[in-house]
C-alpha cells in the first residue's frame, strides 16, 4: 500500500527515533550488581532472603531496572569483618561493578562503607544497622533500605517502659550490632522510668549462652532484653525456654530475635514481644501482594531480611529512573534516591537526610509462625544520624 505523501516523512522520522532509542538501550552494557552478603555461617539464611528479595522486585520489572539488564556479582562475605576489606574490593576493583549491595553483619558493612566511600561506589546496606553508617562515616553515595540499630532497640525500650517494667537486664553478642541496639533500648527504657541494672554480652558468633543465663537467673530483673539474629537467635530463645526462664522473667528483643527463625523456634518463640519495622500480618494490598508473590516465586514466607532486599531494589531503580539507567551521573542518581518515597510492604517510608529510613516500628507477638503487628511502638522513628556531616 502507499502512503499519501504528508504522512511518509513524519512516519520515517518516528520509525528512525524509535530505532535510535532502541539502540541506545541496546548499547548500555548489563548494569552490574554486586550483592556482597552472608552465605555461609549463622547469618546464611538472612542473605539468601535478602537476595530473594532484591531480585524479586527485578523480575517484577521484567528483569530490567531502567531499561537495563541486570549481572550480578556475587561474593560470600562469611560475616567475617577480618575479611570484608578484601571481599568488597572483589567486587569494587576485580569486577568493577556500578552499584554493591550488602550486608548483613554491622562489622562487615562498617569495612563495606569505608571502601565505598573512598571509591564512591554507590552502596545500598540492605540490613547492617551499624549506625555509623548513617552517622560519621555517612557519604553521598552511601544508602540504607533497612534501619540503624539505634532504631529497633529504642523502639523496643519504649514498649518495655509502657509495660511497667522497672528493671531489666540485657544480652546480647559484643559487636556494633549488640551494643548499639542495646544503647537505643537503654536510651528508651530509661527515659520511661526504668533502669537497665547490667549487660550482658558474648563474642559473636558464640552461642554457649549457659553461664549468661544462670546469672539472670539470680539476678531475677523484671525482663531480659535481647539482640540475637538468624541461628544464634533460634538457639538463645530455645535455650531461655529450656533454661525454665520463661515463667519467671518475660524475653523481649528487637525483631530478628523472631525474625525468619520461628519455624525453628517452635514453642519455645509462642507469645514473645518483639518491635521492628515490619510485621509478616501487615494488611495492606502492597504486603499481601509482596507476601504472594514471593510465596509462589520461592515457595517459602518472607521475612524482614526479604522486605528489605526487596526495598533496596526499589531505591536502586527509583535512582536509575531520573538518569535513564545511567549510574556516572551519580548526583542526578543520589538526589532522586534522597527524595524517594519507597512504596515498601512495610508501609511507606522517606529517607532521613542521613540516607536511613523513617519508619514506623511495630509491636509484634509470635503466634505460630508469625510474628503479628498488634500495635505501634513508635511512629515515623527516624534515625538521629548523630555525627553526620554531608
Ligand atoms: C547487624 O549486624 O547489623 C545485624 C545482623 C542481623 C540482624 C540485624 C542486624
Amino acid at each position: 500500500m502507499k502512503l499519501p505523501l504528508h504522512l511518509v516523512k513524519p512516519l520515517t522520522l518516528a520509525v528512525a527515533a524509535a530505532a535510535a532509542l532502541s539502540t541506545a538501550h541496546a548499547q548500555q552494557p548489563a548494569l552490574k550488581v554486586g550483592l556482597m552478603l552472608p552465605s555461609s555461617g549463622t547469618f546464611a539464611a538472612l542473605g539468601d532472603a535478602i537476595e530473594k528479595g532484591f531480585k524479586l522486585y527485578v523480575q517484577e520489572q521484567g528483569g530490567k531496572l531502567a531499561g537495563r539488564d541486570i549481572a550480578y556479582f556475587k561474593v560470600d562475605d562469611e560475616s567475617d569483618p577480618s575479611k570484608a576489606t578484601d571481599n568488597v574490593n572483589k567486587l569494587i576493583k576485580r569486577d568493577q561493578v556500578d552499584v554493591i549491595v550488602g550486608t548483613v553483619h554491622s562489622g562487615v558493612a562498617l569495612a563495606m562503607a569505608r571502601a565505598a566511600k573512598e571509591s564512591k561506589t554507590l552502596l545500598i546496606v540492605p540490613n547492617a544497622g551499624a549506625d555509623a553508617i548513617t552517622g560519621p562515616q555517612c557519604a553521598p553515595n552511601i544508602f540504607r533500605s533497612s534501619f540503624s540499630n539505634w532504631q529497633p532497640g529504642y523502639a523496643t525500650g519504649v514498649i518495655a517502659a509502657q509495660k511497667g517494667y522497672k528493671r531489666a537486664m540485657t544480652i546480647t553478642w559484643n559487636y556494633a550490632a549488640g551494643t548499639e541496639t542495646v544503647k537505643g533500648f537503654t536510651e528508651a527504657f530509661e527515659k520511661g522510668g526504668g533502669k537497665v541494672v547490667k549487660d550482658l554480652s558474648l563474642p559473636f558468633p558464640n552461642v554457649e549462652f549457659q553461664a549468661l543465663l544462670t546469672e539472670i537467673a539470680a539476678q531475677k530483673p523484671d525482663v531480659v532484653f535481647a539482640f540475637f539474629a538468624g541461628g544464634g537467635a533460634v538457639k538463645f530463645v530455645k535455650d531461655y525456654d529450656a533454661a525454665g526462664l520463661r515463667k519467671n522473667v518475660p524475653l523481649m528483643g528487637s525483631g530478628f530475635l523472631t525474625d525468619g527463625t520461628l519455624e525453628a523456634q517452635g514453642a519455645a518463640a509462642q507469645g514473645l514481644i518483639t518491635a521492628l519495622h515490619y510485621g509478616d500480618n501487615l494488611e495492606t494490598p502492597r504486603n499481601t501482594a509482596f507476601r504472594n508473590k514471593y510465596a509462589v516465586t520461592y515457595k517459602s514466607n518472607p521475612d524482614v531480611y526479604a522486605m528489605q532486599g526487596y526495598d533496596a531494589a526499589q531505591m536502586l531503580a527509583a535512582g536509575l529512573a531520573a538518569t535513564k539507567g545511567d549510574v556516572k551521573q551519580q548526583d542526578a542518581l543520589v538526589a532522586a534516591m534522597r527524595k524517594a518515597q519507597i512504596d515498601s510492604p512495610r508501609g511507606k517510608f522517606t529517607l532521613s537526610p542521613q540516607h536511613n529510613p523513617t519508619q514506623d516500628f511495630y509491636v509484634r507477638e509470635v503466634k505460630g509462625n508469625y510474628n503479628v503487628v498488634t500495635g505501634v511502638a513508635v511512629k515515623a522513628l527516624p534515625d538521629p544520624g548523630r555525627g553526620c556531616r554531608m
